[in-house]
């Protein structure tokens, strides 16, 4: 309860209390000054404990407002990165499982980096040719060619040819210094020389066995002046410390072994280890360090017209 502490002169009513004429008989009214009494006008006294209590309030609701909100938020978002498998529904694919939209992607930046990138080089052989054809004799990139192909006429009759010479002799030296003796069993032949040959081993084992180590007359590179045959023309040459020498040095001095093991279906002809043909040292390192026959360089054929 409530106990009045106020005396009237605590207060401004505008007219002195005293003075009042309540029952209007021109006197002013007795009062007891000690009792209490309500003010005309009543003034409140700020509470501001009450203030600040009602504003924590406020606030709290605001900040408990804000936390239900985080935190529904959050649920969502963790519903929503839940793996499909995690769901009863259907899974739906995301980007990531669509293959047909990466390979879609993947062929575009296929296509855009095959377009950015130079052009592949070119296999080195068999390299562009010239052919040209001197007398019925053919010459490829200015290179004598003969083969089963590529024949030179009954005429024709060069005799050795001098550069070619002069490199073998320079070479059996170079081999000589190393103590190896490489000589000569067969070089220049003429039309004539190589059909009597040719014709004894048909004799002798048949055409279709002659052929595939003995020249048609016209067809045989000895009759180019150009070939030799080193030492022992036969299969026993091969592999001996010469014959190595021989396959190892040879285009040095501007040779190459003519007929290649392993190229026979390419060539025409057996693997002679003994054989070699006069080229230029420029070819011969070319073919003889790409392990390649000379219609591999050129891309031409070896075989017979009429087989
Ligand atoms: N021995 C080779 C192929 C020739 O007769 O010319
Ligand atoms: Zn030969």
């Amino acid at each position: 309860m409530s106990v009045n502490r106020y005396t009237d002169d605590d207060f401004d009513y505008g007219y002195d209390i005293d003075d009042l004429d309540i029952d209007g008989d021109g006197q002013a009214e007795e009062h007891d000054k000690e009792m209490p009494r309500r003010p005309v006008k009543k003034r409140r006294r700020v509470k501001w404990d009450n203030i600040i209590i009602l504003l924590t309030i406020v606030a709290l609701s605001v900040l408990l407002v804000l936390l239900i909100r985080s935190f529904m938020n959050e649920q969502k978002d963790n519903n929503e990165s839940l793996p499909a498998a995690a769901s009863t529904a259907d899974p739906q694919p995301t980007v990531s499982d669509k293959p047909q939209v990466q390979t879609t992607d993947e062929s575009k930046m296929t296509e855009i980096t095959t377009g950015n990138e130079p052009e592949p080089p070119k296999p080195a052989f068999p390299v562009e040719t010239d052919i040209t054809v001197v007398d019925g004799v053919t010459y490829i990139n200015g290179i004598l060619i003969i083969n089963k192909t590529y024949g030179v006429p009954e005429s024709y009759d060069p005799g050795v040819d001098p550069t070619a010479e002069a490199k073998l002799q320079e070479m059996y030296a170079a081999a000589a210094d190393e103590g190896i003796i490489l000589w000569t069993a067969s070089g220049y032949r003429t039309y004539d020389y190589q059909k009597n040959l040719y014709d004894d081993y048909v004799a002798r084992d048949g055409k279709e066995a002659a052929d595939t180590y003995s020249a048609r007359p016209g067809f045989s590179e000895h009759e180019s002046g150009l070939t030799f045959d080193v030492c022992d023309p036969s299969s026993s040459f091969d592999n001996t410390k010469e014959a190595e020498w021989l396959k190892e040095h040879c285009a040095e001095y501007g040779f190459i072994i003519r007929y290649p093991e392993g190229k026979e279906d390419i060539t025409g002809f057996m693997y002679e280890s003994w054989h070699v043909r006069y080229v230029g040292e420029e070819l011969a390192k070319i073919i003889m360090e790409n392990d390649i026959c000379l219609e591999e360089y050129f891309g031409i054929t070896s075989e017979y017209a009429d087989d």
